[in-house]
């Protein structure tokens, strides 16, 4: 009999599962992951379980009666710690061994750890979990002072939340500029400016060397240049790595993720790989990349569920992302290379507009904020085929809304 197994249930893994049932796979699936519980959305640990009221729930990805009506097996704090490629077997940390006749790696991402004296203390946190979410909000109600180290993504969530509650918040930066790996300078300058009129301080191209503490608790980051954070909270933000270790033991190819091609395969016909572990080629960047959001985890399940029940898709689907930081939504729909020319619609002083991206010859990234009819539109632009140029656009006044509709009936 088949069996597919999936090694990690979150976003992609899940969505796997999901989409096998639904393309008509009838034998059987064992989703295996290292944390305990039901499989949880990770988006809003960083946003509203934060927030100052209520009381905060772990949102499930799934019931579990879905598992049980679609006869999906979850194998629940028992990763798999090695591959036996050559039986096609696998084997789980409590010693339990499975054959597969496919084996989906969609093990996620870790956070990057800082390494520097002090990093052990009490207070120092990192966010991705739920149980780092758990820990981070019980010592919100007693800190004072915060300092974040890393202006992305993560940074300047959880920023915007200790802001809210009144906490003096201090970012802390190696880079120039806010979300410096994923944004335009228009963005990161209106966020920077949006999280300092709130009151967050930046303090960007600065390295931190250590943590201090007393008792064991934090009270301070010192900088590269030995400048003293006071602090008594602290939350670690500088990216993620791939959870690559048990397909690098099993002899795969691995490279900042996974290697895969086109089809999401390993270079072992059985073995694939989805999601923020996978290392795939991307033809929107132009090169081999692995992407950080739950649209790219999402769609590769669907587009390997199509794979794995007979229709070979190769995965090509424009990315999207989001992020809210206090009651501003960022949207991103495409992605730029480097620096092209730019058209902003909309109006930053009112905080609705977005900055639309263009490489030498059409448009390839639409930034929004506050502005999600023109996200819509700019998804359904770039996930056609033909490409839309500037000089077309200033046609229709960068309406991107009338653009999007032009472009269907094209
Ligand atoms: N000190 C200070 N800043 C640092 C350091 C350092 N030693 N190392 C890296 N940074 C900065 C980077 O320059 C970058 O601006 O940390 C920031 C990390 O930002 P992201 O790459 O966006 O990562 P993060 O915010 O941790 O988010 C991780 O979680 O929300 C998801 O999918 C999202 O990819 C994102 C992931």
């Amino acid at each position: 009999m088949n069996h597919v197994i999936i090694a990690g249930a979150g976003h992609a893994g899940i969505q796997l599962a999901d989409s096998l049932r639904t393309e008509g796979y009838s034998d059987r699936i064992t989703l295996v992951d290292a944390e305990t519980g039901l499989p949880y959305q990770r988006p809003p640990l960083s946003k509203d379980f934060l927030a100052a009221d209520g009381t905060p729930e772990l949102v499930p990805l799934k019931a579990r009666k879905f598992f049980a009506d679609k006869d999906i097996e979850l194998v629940e704090a028992n990763p798999i710690v090695s591959v036996d490629r050559h039986e096609r077997a696998v084997t789980l940390a409590n010693g339990d061994r499975l054959p597969y006749s496919a084996l989906v790696f969609a093990t996620g991402a870790r956070t990057r750890r800082l390494v520097a004296p002090g990093a052990d203390l009490g207070g120092v946190h990192h966010l991705r979990s739920a149980d780092d979410a758990t820990r981070l909000r019980s010592e919100l109600a007693a800190a004072r002072t915060v300092v974040v180290v890393g202006a992305g993504f993560i940074g300047l969530e959880f920023a915007a939340a200790a802001v809210d509650r009144g906490l003096d918040v201090t970012v802390v930066e190696l880079g120039p500029r806010a979300m410096g790996r994923a944004v335009s300078a228009q963005i990161s300058e209106y966020f920077q400016r949006l999280h300092a009129a709130r009151g967050v301080r930046f303090v960007f191209d600065q390295t931190v060397s250590a943590f201090e503490g007393d008792a064991e608790r934090v009270r301070a980051v010192v900088g590269g240049d030995g400048r003293r954070y006071p602090a008594d909270l602290v939350v670690v933000g500088i990216g993620v790595e791939p959870n690559e270790t048990a397909a690098t033991d099993a002899g795969l190819r691995t490279d900042n993720g996974i290697v895969v091609n086109e089809y999401l395969r390993t270079d072992d016909d059985a073995i694939w790989a989805i999601g923020d572990c996978a290392r795939f080629p991307c033809r929107h960047a132009g090169a081999p990349i692995r992407r950080e959001s739950i649209q790219n985890a999402v769609d590769q399940a669907r587009t390997l569920a199509a794979t794995l029940t007979g229709r070979p898709t190769e995965y090509h689907h424009s990315p999207w992302f989001w992020s809210y930081q206090g009651k501003t939504k960022l949207q991103i729909a495409g992605v730029a290379r480097g620096d092209g020319p730019i058209t902003v619609v909309g109006d930053p002083g009112e905080g609705k507009f977005s900055v639309l991206r263009f490489d030498e010859t059409r448009l390839v990234c639409v930034e929004s904020v506050n502005h999600p009819a023109a996200h819509m539109a700019a998804r359904s632009i770039l996930s056609t085929a033909s490409p839309i140029s500037q000089e077309e656009l200033a046609i229709v006044a960068f309406d991107l809304k009338l653009a999007a509709r032009l472009s269907r009936t094209a």
